[in-house]
């Protein structure tokens, strides 16, 4: 592994000097680009594995890194969580059909530096009360990306998530959570997306993380399949999730992951 830089808070929390901002935030392009091109394919009678070939390509051809082939035995090149998979759904033989909502989760490494990023797609036309989910967890990922400046604390954030999502009658998943980013994978801290203001490590200039909140039409609660990754609402409800990798500045963050084209909606 390459050497550390920067130096760790006493929460064990890595704060990055001003030039690690520019490897972040090409590697976060690289993971944008690659949820923006998959786009495309998503469609009825399309499979899952079909969309991770081609961002397993699409890795390649940009000279990137698959960070999850080989990350704790994981096999592919994103994580597709279909319908009521809450997360780590793992790309094979399942067709899509018209109607169904998925998230692409896709993560690459870039001359060392991780970008990690996930959108929600639709296969065919967006039913209503999907399309409501999707919006209304996009929007709670920006209510906790506006909660990041340097003095507030990781609480802020999922406070301001938490308490947004439960307003419109939604849940919040607490059982996976956002997580340090840098020159690894997943360090501290834990970044979870309910909490009370003020509570939590105090953010400061240098932090890189992601924050990815999962958002349940049903109940919050979850279970992880046989296949020891795929994580299922417990009710069956749908989810949603979105992820960005931000990076604390002077006055507020940074987004490494923002689409270069604008993308986010599953019909755009
Ligand atoms: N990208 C996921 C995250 O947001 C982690 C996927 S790990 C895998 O943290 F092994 F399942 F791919
Ligand atoms: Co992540
Ligand atoms: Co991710």
């Amino acid at each position: 592994m390459d050497e550390p830089r920067g130096r760790l808070t006493k929460d064990g929390i890595r704060l990055h000097e001003p030039a690690d901002f520019a490897g972040m935030h090409k590697a976060g392009q690289v993971a944008a680009v690659i949820l923006d091109r998959v786009a495309a394919l998503v469609e009825p009678g399309t499979t899952t594995e079909a969309l991770d070939d081609f961002i397993r390509e699409e890795v390649a051809h940009l000279g990137a890194e698959s960070a999850t082939i080989g990350y704790r035995g994981y096999q592919h090149a994103s994580c597709i969580s279909v319908n009521h998979v809450v997360c780590h759904g793992i790309p094979g033989a399942k067709v899509l059909k018209d109607g169904d909502i998925l998230n692409i989760d896709v993560t690459v490494i870039v001359d060392g530096w991780y970008g990690d990023t996930s959108r929600m797609y639709v296969a065919g036309s967006l039913p209503r009360k999907a399309e409501r989910l999707i919006q209304i967890t996009h929007d709670a990922l920006f209510k906790g990306i506006e909660a990041v400046r340097p003095g507030n604390t990781f609480g802020d954030i999922g406070h301001a998530i938490q308490s947004y999502v439960e307003g419109h009658r939604m849940s919040v998943v607490r059982d996976f959570c956002g997580h340090g980013l840098g020159r690894v994978f997943h360090a501290p801290p834990n970044v979870l997306h309910y909490g009370r203001p003020g509570s939590g490590p105090r953010l400061e200039e240098g932090m890189f993380f992601t924050i990815e909140p999962m958002v349940n039409l049903g109940r919050p609660e979850t279970k992880v399949l046989a296949d020891d990754w795929t994580a299922v609402t417990r009710d069956k409800s749908l989810s949603a999730q979105f992820e960005h990798s931000v990076g604390v500045t002077a006055d507020g963050c940074e987004l490494f992951t923002l689409s270069p084209a604008g993308k986010f909606h599953p019909t755009w």
